[in-house]
This record gives structure tokens, sequence and C-alpha cells, in this order.
């Protein structure tokens, strides 16, 4: 059983980031916030980007582009980590806030950000008021949050009218399942109890399982990593349908192309 305590939110973040456009809300910052006293991440901190980094580079620039295209100027990075994915967006002009429970995470993200990095340790609720930011991140956070992935969801559905998840990608043709020993490893070497809230994730029907618990509605949806992760915006309210283009070749491609409020999909896949 994972002991938590109640920590006031003055004690988790030092330093408030422009906190005039943040918009906090004053009684949250009095609320009291439960973390984790066992820090998961202690023992990977310091490897985590050395394993990572290669292999996400190439989507976590596609990441700071999508929120970039869309104008999303200020994003919330939940579960942020060391920090990678706010350079990115640092990079592309957006103003990224990143909060996390785990203490060594954010102890490599202040050492690579800078001191005055806009970081806090915080876990759910996060202390911020609604709607205080154009989008908000879950990057492979989801599948192994303690907190519950659909509260998280929730959560951040409440900060910003846009969630972008990066998550494992439910295995549905042969490549994928090739490719799902390799998953289940990494899982299994993150510890035991990573690996059951894994399972859980992959029980509950993986991301469209989680969107559905949460209810929210999917308006982008796109495989990476050779299909092992999946990158998805997902948003509050259902996004009105403009023109849409399914087409299938005689070759097995399937080519889908929609245009959904402002988000566009555009996807060509095999079956
Ligand atoms: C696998 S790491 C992903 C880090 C980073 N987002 C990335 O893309 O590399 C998951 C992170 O989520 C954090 N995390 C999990 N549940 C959280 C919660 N409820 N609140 C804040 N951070 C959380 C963990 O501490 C950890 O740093």
């Amino acid at each position: 059983m994972l002991k938590t305590i109640p920590v006031p939110y003055c004690y988790t973040s030092r330093r408030i980031w422009y906190p005039h456009t943040l918009n906090l809300a004053h009684s949250q910052r009095s609320s009291l916030l439960t973390l984790p006293l066992r820090d998961e991440y202690a023992g990977i901190a310091p490897y985590y980007d050395a394993v990572t980094a290669r292999f996400l580079f190439a989507t976590r620039r596609r990441i700071a582009a999508f929120c970039q295209e869309r104008g999303w100027r200020r994003v919330l990075d939940i579960g942020c980590g060391t920090g990678e994915q706010m350079l990115f967006f640092q990079d592309a002009g957006i103003r990224a806030f990143g909060v996390d429970s785990s203490p060594a995470m954010l102890a490599v993200a202040r050492r690579r950000l800078g001191p005055s990095a806009p970081l806090a340790r915080a876990s759910f609720p996060f202390p911020f008021s609604d709607a205080s930011f154009d989008a908000a991140l879950l990057s492979l956070v989801a599948h192994e949050t303690d907190t519950g992935s659909e509260t998280l969801l929730r959560e951040a559905l409440r900060l910003a009218p846009h969630a972008l998840i990066l998550e494992w990608r439910k295995p549905e043709r042969n490549r994928d399942y090739l490719l799902q020993p390799l998953v289940h490893c990494i899982e299994r070497l993150a510890g035991q109890r990573h690996y059951r809230r894994f399972r859980t994730f992959a029980a509950q029907g993986w991301l469209r399982g989680l969107v559905h618990r949460a209810d929210a509605h999917l308006i982008h949806d796109e495989s990476r990593v050779l299909g092992v992760l999946t990158l998805a915006a997902v948003s509050k309210e259902p996004g009105e349908v403009n023109e849409g283009l399914l087409t299938l070749s005689a070759t097995g491609q399937r080519h889908l192309n929609l245009n959904v409020g402002n988000t566009r999909i555009d996807r060509m896949e095999r079956f």
C-alpha cells in the first residue's frame, strides 16, 4: 500500500510562474495535496533520458508542432518527468508549465531547465483554476499513474479545453503483436506495481477505454514509433465534422482524411 501524507500547496511549489496569467485560485493554494511518500522514480530518474530520449525525439518534436499548429500557447505538462518535452515546447515558443509528483524526476528537470524553470511538485488535484491552459499533456503518464487514469484525464480537461495524450497503442495488426513482448518487458522492468497498472490500463481498453471512462471525445489519433505508441488529442466537447474522405485502395490501404472542428485527421493504414 502506498502511504500518502497531506502536503500544503505552498510546500510543493516555491516558484509560481507568471501567476497573473495562470490565474491560480487562491483557495486552491491552501488546499491539501496528497503526494506519494515513496518516489518510484528515484532509481531511474538519472538514466531516464538516456534510455528514452532517442526513441522519443521525433514524437516530442511532433507534440510541440501539434500545439504550435493549433495556436495552443500555454501548455500544462502533467507528469513532466525530467522536463525533456518542455525543452521542445521552449524551442517552439510555447509556454509550458511542468508538474510532477516525483522529486527525483523534478530534480533532473530543474538541473536541465534551470532553477527558475516553471516546475512544481504536485499531484492530483493540481493547484490551478479551471481553463488556465490551452492544452494539458499526459505523456506516458496515464498507463502508470496511481491516481487513476480517468481521474487524471478529467482533471486535465478541467484545466484546459484540450488534452494531448501519448500512450502505448493498443495492438491491432500482426506487426503490433510482434512488438508487444518488448512493451511488456519495458513495463515489467519498471517494477511490479508499475506493470500491474499498465496491465489494468490495457485490460480497461487502452486509450479508447480511458477516453470513454472520462466522458471525453477523441478528436485526433495517430500512431508513433512503429505503431507502439499513440498520440491523441482529446476534448471535452465533440468536434464538428466538416468534411471527410475515406479511401480504400485495392492494395489494402485505408486513407482517412477528416476535418473535425479545427483538427485535421490524416491517417493512412494498412488493414
Ligand atoms: C513514464 S514518466 C513520463 C515522463 C514524461 N512525461 C515523459 O514523457 O518522458 C511518468 C511521470 O509521471 C509522473 N506521475 C505519475 N502520476 C502522477 C500524478 N498523479 N501527478 C503528477 N505526476 C505523476 C511520474 O512521477 C513520472 O515522472
